[in-house]
C-alpha cells in the first residue's frame, strides 16, 4: 500500500500547539473517506532526517492529491524507500491565500482551523455530487469561513449581528478585490422587508461567467430563515461566540445570553435553512457547553451526529480559558 508524507505547515504548530499531526490525520481519514470509504489505512507522525511528517497510508485507489487540500498541508511525498517523491498537490483554490491571511482582527478564527470545518462538515454530507456548494456561517464575524467558501469555489452566505463587523469585511473585500483586478460588483445598503428594516445587507459576485456570489446580513442569526427566505444552503459551518469579547446578543437585546443558550435558540433556525442531507460544522469552546450537551442539543434540533472515530479527534487547547471541540452533524434526507 502506498505510504505518503504530509509536510504539515509550521504554522499549525501554532494554531494546535503538539495536536496538528492527531487533528490532520482525523481530517485525512473523513475527508478521504467521502470519496472512497475506509482509503486511509493507517496515519501517524513520523520523523524523516529530523522533520516531522504524518505518515499517511492510503488504500491503492485513492488519488494521493487529496491530501493537498487539507488545511495544514504544506507539501506531500511518496515515500519510495530512501526516497521522497513529490506529489503534486494543490489543494484547488482560487484565490491568493492573502484574502484570508491579511485581516488580523481580536475574535478571528484561525484560518487553519476554519478550513478544517469547512472541510470535514463538506465531506459529511449526503447530497447529490456537485463540486460547488452553498456555505453559510451564521455567526460570521468578519468573515473567515465566508472567503474559504469563495477560495474553494462556493457560494458564501453569512449572518453577523454586529455592524462594524460586517463594515470591515466590506472594506477589505471591496479593496481586495478591487487590487487583485478580479471582475466583481461588490455593495453595502440597507435591508428592507415590507418597508421594515432588517439590518444592512453586503453583496458580492466574483467571476466572468457564472460568477460566484457572497452575501452577508448584519442582523440577529435567529433571524436566518426571514432572511433567506426561500433559498437554502448545503452546508452550516460556524465558529461559536466564545465570551465576553465576542458575547451573543439576542433578538430580545442585551449580551445575557451566553453561547451554550445563543446555539440552543440558532441550532433549529440553522437546520430549517438546510438542505436534507446538509451537513452542520460547529467550533465551540467546551468550557461553557460540553460536547454531550451539544450533541444532546443537535438531536433535539433533528440532525444526526456524527460522532464516532476521526470525529473526536478535533479537541485541542486554545489557551487557559478555551479548550475547543469541532462537532459535525448531518440533516436526514
Ligand atoms: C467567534 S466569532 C466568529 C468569528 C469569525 N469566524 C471570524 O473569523 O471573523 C462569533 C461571532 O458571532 C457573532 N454573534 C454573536 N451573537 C450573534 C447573534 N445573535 N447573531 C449573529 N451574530 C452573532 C459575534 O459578533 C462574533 O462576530
Amino acid at each position: 500500500m502506498p505510504e505518503y508524507l504530509v509536510l504539515l505547515a509550521p504554522s499549525s504548530n501554532r494554531v494546535y500547539a503538539g495536536d496538528a499531526p492527531a487533528i490532520t490525520a482525523a481530517e485525512a481519514e473523513i475527508v478521504v473517506s467521502a470519496v472512497h470509504l475506509g482509503g486511509v489505512v493507517g496515519a501517524s507522525p513520523t520523523t524523516v532526517a529530523g522533520v516531522p511528517y504524518l505518515a499517511v497510508e492510503l488504500a491503492d485507489a485513492v488519488d494521493p492529491r487529496i491530501l493537498g487540500g487539507l488545511a495544514a498541508t504544506f507539501a506531500v511525498f511518496e515515500r519510495e524507500g530512501d526516497l521522497l517523491r513529490p506529489v503534486e498537490a494543490r489543494g484547488g483554490e482560487r484565490f491568493d491565500d492573502d484574502l484570508l491571511t491579511i485581516p488580523k482582527y481580536p475574535g478571528k478564527t484561525n484560518e487553519q482551523l476554519t478550513r478544517v470545518l469547512l472541510n470535514v462538515t463538506l465531506a459529511s454530507t449526503d447530497l447529490p455530487d456537485r463540486a460547488r456548494r452553498t456555505v453559510l456561517d451564521p455567526l460570521a464575524g468578519r468573515g473567515t469561513t465566508l472567503s474559504w467558501a469563495l477560495t474553494l469555489g462556493h457560494d458564501a452566505v453569512g449572518v453577523e449581528v454586529e455592524r462594524r463587523e460586517v463594515e470591515a469585511y466590506s472594506a477589505f473585500l471591496t479593496t481586495w478585490l478591487r487590487r487583485k483586478r478580479l471582475k466583481h460588483r461588490i455593495g453595502l445598503t440597507p435591508l428592507r422587508r415590507d418597508g421594515r428594516r432588517l439590518g444592512d445587507l453586503l453583496e458580492a459576485e466574483i467571476g466572468r461567467d457564472d460568477p460566484q456570489s457572497l452575501v452577508l446580513f448584519a442582523a440577529d442569526t435567529l433571524a436566518t430563515a426571514e432572511l433567506l427566505q426561500r433559498r437554502r444552503v448545503d452546508v452550516v459551518v460556524t465558529d461559536a461566540p466564545y465570551g465576553v469579547a465576542h458575547g451573543s446578543r439576542g433578538v430580545r437585546g442585551g449580551r445575557d445570553r451566553s453561547p451554550a443558550d445563543l446555539l440552543a435558540d440558532a441550532l433549529p433556525v440553522w437546520v430549517s435553512v438546510l438542505r436534507p442531507g446538509g451537513a452542520v460544522g460547529i467550533a465551540w469552546n467546551t468550557h461553557g457547553l460540553s460536547r454531550a450537551d451539544l450533541v444532546a442539543r443537535c438531536g433535539r434540533a433533528g440532525l444526526e451526529v456524527c460522532d464516532d472515530g476521526p470525529y473526536r479527534g478535533f479537541a485541542h487547547r486554545v489557551d487557559a480559558g478555551i479548550h475547543r471541540d469541532l462537532l459535525v452533524a448531518r440533516k436526514p434526507r
